[in-house]
């Protein structure tokens, strides 16, 4: 059902490494994880690249969209020094190159496709057919489990994966389940539900494994909680807290 780790580091690093750069999946891996989530938009140029926000002024100086620059424009920009000095100049990582680095490493992933609005359609269907044809040999030796994950919120951009790699597993993300998430999930023939930890209620856990899907929670902090959702039938979890909650936290709490 959940043939994939069950603890994965949020955005690379968590909140011990600036987020989403090769600095911070070093960090993760550092701790011992070997399983990681991380956002993937498209530059200008419709080039993907590993990427939160959908504009700069975060995690990276400067102003606008990141659909304003071309990918390597933003590869050449300083993704390290908001959050430490040490980081200084760590680049926004092309989203080709990163994932090469995760398949090299044995890392696995759940590719987060996160489309600025308006952007749905082409950021889905860039991000799986490149995944896919990184994966085809994994895939075409029926090693699905070594593929990536490719999760969003956006319903569209579920669809656009679907369309072009279709042999790639989708998961749903959903702040909060809402009334109709089961119908939805079908819609994209989704493997997987990614709740909103803070909702869940294991009521609605029961319901979502009964139904047969797998089910993740983001972004789970705190052991005490990572202890009770695993308790609930929750699959896997990624956490901020590397330091806290360790890759083998799952295997240890019996879940
Ligand atoms: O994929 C889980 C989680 O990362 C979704 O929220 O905003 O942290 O990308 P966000
Ligand atoms: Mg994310």
């Amino acid at each position: 059902m959940w043939p994939y780790p069950k603890v994965l580091a949020h955005r690379g690093g968590g909140t011990l490494a600036p987020e989403n750069t090769l600095a911070g999946l070093r960090r993760g891996m550092a701790a011992g994880f070997r399983a990681i989530e991380y956002d993937v938009m498209l530059a200008r140029d419709g080039v993907p690249v590993v990427l939160h926000d959908p504009f700069l002024g975060r995690t990276v100086p400067g102003s606008g969209h990141v659909y304003d620059y071309d990918a390597l424009e933003l590869a050449a920009m300083d993704a390290g020094s908001w959050f430490a000095r040490d980081y200084e100049g760590e680049p926004v990582p092309l989203f080709v190159e990163f994932a090469q680095y995760c398949k090299a490493h044995g890392i696995w992933m759940n590719i987060e496709i996160k489309p600025a609005p308006g952007y749905e359609l082409e950021t889905g269907s860039t991000v799986a057919r490149i995944a896919a044809a990184m994966f085809a040999d994994d895939i075409g030796a029926g090693r699905l489990a070594q593929a990536p994950l490719l999760s969003s919120f956006s319903q569209v951009a579920l669809e656009a994966a679907r369309e072009v790699a279709p042999q790639l597993p989708r998961a749903f993300l959903m702040s909060e389940l809402p009334p109709d998430w089961e119908r939805r999930a079908r819609e994209v023939d989704a493997v997987a539900l990614h709740v909103n930890q803070r909702h869940l209620t294991r009521a609605q856990a029961q319901a979502v494994k009964a139904a047969g899907f797998g089910l993740f929670c983001y972004t789970v902090n705190e052991a005490a909680r990572a202890a009770e959702l695993l308790a609930w039938g929750v699959d896997a979890f990624c956490t901020d807290r590397i330091d806290l909650i360790g890759p083998d936290f799952a295997a240890r709490a019996g879940g």
